[in-house]
C-alpha cells in the first residue's frame, strides 16, 4: 500500500477526515538523537491515519500550533521524519500572494516552475556532513504525475473561484511581505505566484527522491496589486474556505 504524505502551511493545520492510527512525536524518530546528522527536531507531530483506505501521513509544517516562520522551519527534519514513516509521496499545500491577474484570491494553482529567492536556510542533504556531495536535476522541481492528479482533482472540483493549472512560484525570505519593487522584479522574472515557504522544501524532496507536488491557495493580492492592504477578516475567510477546498481536493484525489 502507497503511503501519501501531506504537509499543510498556514489555514491547514489538521486533516480531521483522518481515521488516526498513531500520533508521532517530533521527538521520536532516530535521527533526532542522532547528532552527526545534525538534522534536529521537525516542525511538529506526525499524524498517521487512514483516509478512503489509503495511508496517510500529516504534518503541520509551521508547528502547533502555527509559530515557527518560514525561514525558520527545520524543513530537512520535516522530510526526513516523512521518509521515515514511509511516505512514498508528499503533497504540499502553500498560501500565496497573488502575482499573475488570474491568481485572486480565493483562487487555486498547481505550480510548475519555481524561483528561489531564500537565503540562508539548511536547504540541503548534500553538504558533505549529512551525506556527501551530489547535484540533482532539479529542471522540472514538480512530479508532474502528482500535478495531473491534483489538476484532474480540480477540473472536477465546484469552486468558489477558479483555479491554474501552471504556476511560476517566487520563494521569498518573509516573514515580512514584499516590497512593491521586489514584486514588479518577481513578475518581471515571470513569477505568477509568491510564497514563504515553498523552498527549500522542493528540492529537498526531489534529494530523497520523494515525488512532491504543490497546491497553492492565493490569499492576497501580492505587495502593489491592489490600492489596499485586505482585512485580516476577508483573508481569515479566504483561508478557511479555501483550506477547506483544498481538503476536499486531496480527499477526492486519494
Ligand atoms: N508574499 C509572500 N508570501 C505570502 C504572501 C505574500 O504576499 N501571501 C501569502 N504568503
Amino acid at each position: 500500500m502507497k503511503t501519501i504524505a501531506i504537509i499543510g502551511g498556514s489555514g491547514l493545520t489538521e486533516f480531521d477526515e483522518l481515521e488516526i492510527i498513531q500520533r508521532h512525536d517530533p521527538l521520536s524518530f532516530s535521527f533526532t538523537s542522532d547528532s552527526a546528522a545534525s538534522l534536529g527536531v521537525p516542525s511538529s507531530e506526525i499524524v498517521e491515519g487512514i483516509l478512503n483506505g489509503i495511508r496517510l501521513l500529516f504534518l503541520a509544517r509551521h508547528g502547533l500550533p502555527n509559530a515557527i516562520p518560514p525561514h525558520k522551519i527545520n524543513y530537512r527534519a520535516n522530510l526526513v521524519a516523512l521518509q521515515e514513516l514511509g511516505a512514498d509521496f508528499i503533497f504540499a499545500v502553500n498560501a500565496v500572494g497573488g502575482i499573475h491577474s488570474d491568481a485572486t484570491p480565493g483562487h487555486i494553482s498547481v505550480p510548475h516552475q519555481i524561483i528561489d529567492y531564500t537565503h540562508g536556510r539548511e536547504h540541503t542533504f548534500f553538504d558533505g556532513i549529512y551525506k556527501p556531495l551530489d547535484h540533482i536535476d532539479f529542471t522540472y522541481p514538480y512530479d508532474e504525475s502528482l500535478r495531473q492528479m491534483l489538476i484532474e482533482g480540480l477540473s472536477k472540483q465546484a469552486l468558489n473561484h477558479g483555479y491554474s493549472d501552471f504556476g511560476i512560484y517566487g520563494a521569498t525570505q518573509g516573514p515580512r511581505l514584499e516590497t512593491l519593487a521586489e514584486i514588479n522584479r518577481l513578475e518581471k522574472d515571470g513569477c505568477d505566484l509568491v510564497g514563504m515557504t515553498g523552498m527549500p522544501e522542493a528540492a529537498l524532496a526531489r534529494e530523497l527522491n520523494m515525488p512532491y507536488a504543490s497546491v497553492c491557495l492565493t490569499v492576497n493580492l501580492a505587495a502593489g496589486k491592489s490600492k489596499e492592504m485586505a482585512p485580516i477578516e476577508e483573508i481569515r475567510e479566504i483561508l478557511d474556505t479555501g483550506m477547506n477546498e483544498i481538503k476536499i481536493l486531496l480527499t477526492n484525489i486519494l
